[in-house]
């Protein structure tokens, strides 16, 4: 499958070796390295910057370009057409669903809503004022110990179960963990609402009162769920990958997930943004903090701003954007003193020459936290909303490595340690 060659030659080493080159569909070309360990030799890559983990059909970024395809489909068209239940079947099956796949699709994923009973008791043992992201960690991993019927990681059918458990049931664990800081009954889900729907209802009703829930809400929840479905090997996926490779099962394998997205430079910027908003706390202090993400010797930085992969925009944060026009709209919250000084943050901080420069543009938490402060979700649960919209790109790169033939992921490393040396002598 090597189209090309690379030529490496190495000091000491006598003959120059050849690694064969590969070319994806897009993207850049990758060179099999593999060959070095027999020639004693690893490549070093901390951040794994320039290697690619693994083959993948499932997403394309190129982030200069601001481009982010889901099996092909680029993301604004997807926000625009489709809706985030039609996403999840694309990102697992690789295709768009008929009609009649995705109705079946939508009620296989309602007829999985409900979580065991006894999942209830978990909750008591968390302190009232745990972290969202703590318990979510928690309970996911807990759901191993449910489902025994469908473990086989080797059985396509069970895999397939497991993923559209997950999906179901992570956003009814999120709104009880919600429920649980407030001091609230759980709501149970209800069947004959849409997913975003359900999530609110569950979310922000209670058995005294059942509110309307608004169709624009509705709609820009989803496009937040949409928006995260996927993001190609980031960090919790990629941590996903690591944790499947060992044949762990797929709920363990997606509370690790969601441990390593809780980290302020992943999911957790969310969160991160609305507290740097209410730290500048007025426009006029926007100016110091800028400064400060500037300043070489301070470690704030903006948060909200900066990619790792998009060097140029982030093609969700367009569409983020819209969403939050008209979030604020339906909620009359155009004069919010936290968006004022957000939107004068914006605009200061893509005129400056250090954050042009460096391609720091604002990313999709910028806009999201944005708009989950407005329909009254508190920031600390900002972070277990990206999981519950991460879930199906988790979900699908495990399935994908299992579907293929994969081993268990062991990186090297470049060892400065000591050399070996004798226990002193007593
Ligand atoms: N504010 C100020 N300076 C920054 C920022 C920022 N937010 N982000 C990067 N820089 C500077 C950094 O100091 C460095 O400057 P220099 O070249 O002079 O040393 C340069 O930009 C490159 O930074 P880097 O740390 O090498 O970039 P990275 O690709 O390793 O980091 C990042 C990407 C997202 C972790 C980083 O931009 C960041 O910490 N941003 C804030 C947190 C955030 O919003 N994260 C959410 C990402 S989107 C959600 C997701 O997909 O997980």
């Amino acid at each position: 499958m090597a189209d090309i060659k690379a030529t490496l030659t190495v000091d000491g080493i006598e003959e120059s070796l050849e690694l064969p080159v590969y070319k994806g569909t897009l993207g850049p070309d990758v060179v099999d390295v593999r060959s070095l360990t027999g020639k004693n030799l690893f490549t070093y890559d901390p951040g794994f910057v320039s290697t690619a983990a693994c083959e993948s059909k499932i997403t394309f970024i190129d982030g200069a370009k601001g481009i982010l395809l889901h099996r092909g489909y680029p993301i604004d068209q997807l926000a625009e057409n489709s809706d985030y239940l039609e996403t999840c079947f694309l990102l697992l099956h690789g295709e768009l669903p008929t009609e009649e796949e995705k109705e079946t699709f939508v009620n296989t994923i309602k007829n999985h809503t409900m979580v065991h009973e006894q999942l209830n008791h978990f909750f008591n043992g968390f302190r009232r004022d745990a972290h969202p992201m703590a318990i979510m960690c928690g309970v996911v991993g807990a759901l191993s110990a449910f489902y025994h019927d469908s473990m086989d990681i080797s059985n396509p059918q069970h895999r397939l179960i497991s993923a559209h458990r997950l999906i179901a049931k992570i956003p009814t664990l999120a709104a009880m963990v919600y429920k649980y800081s407030m001091g609230q009954p759980f709501m149970y889900p209800r069947n004959d609402l849409s997913y975003s729907e359900n999530f609110l209802h569950m979310m922000f009703n209670t058995p005294c009162e059942e509110k309307k829930i608004s169709p624009v809400l509705a709609k820009a929840m989803d496009r937040i769920f949409l928006l995260h479905a996927d993001h190609e090997q980031n960090a919790s996926t990629s941590t996903v990958r690591l944790a499947g490779s060992t044949g762990a099962n797929p709920f363990a394998c997606i509370a690790s997930g969601i441990a390593a997205l809780w980290g302020p430079a992943h999911g957790g910027a969310n969160e991160a943004v609305l507290n740097m908003l209410e730290e500048i706390g007025d426009v006029s202090n926007i100016d110091t903090f800028v400064a400060k993400a500037k300043d070489k010797e301070d470690p704030f930085r903006l948060m909200g701003f900066g990619h790792r992969v998009y060097k140029n925009f982030d093609p969700r944060a367009k569409v983020m954007k819209q969403t939050c026009d008209e979030v604020l709209a339906e909620l009359g919250m155009e004069n919010d003193p936290l968006l004022k000084i957000a939107l004068k943050l914006e605009q200061i901080a893509t005129e400056d020459e250090y954050f042009i420069k460096r391609g720091l543009y604002p990313n999709v938490d910028f806009y999201s936290g944005i708009i989950l402060k407005a329909i009254g979700i508190p920031s600390e649960m900002f972070t277990v909303i990206f999981a519950t919209g991460r879930t199906p790109g988790w979900i699908a790169h495990w399935n994908e490595m299992i579907s293929s033939d994969y081993r268990i992921g062991r990186p090297r490393q470049l060892y400065t340690g000591s050399p070996k040396r004798d226990y002193p002598a007593k």
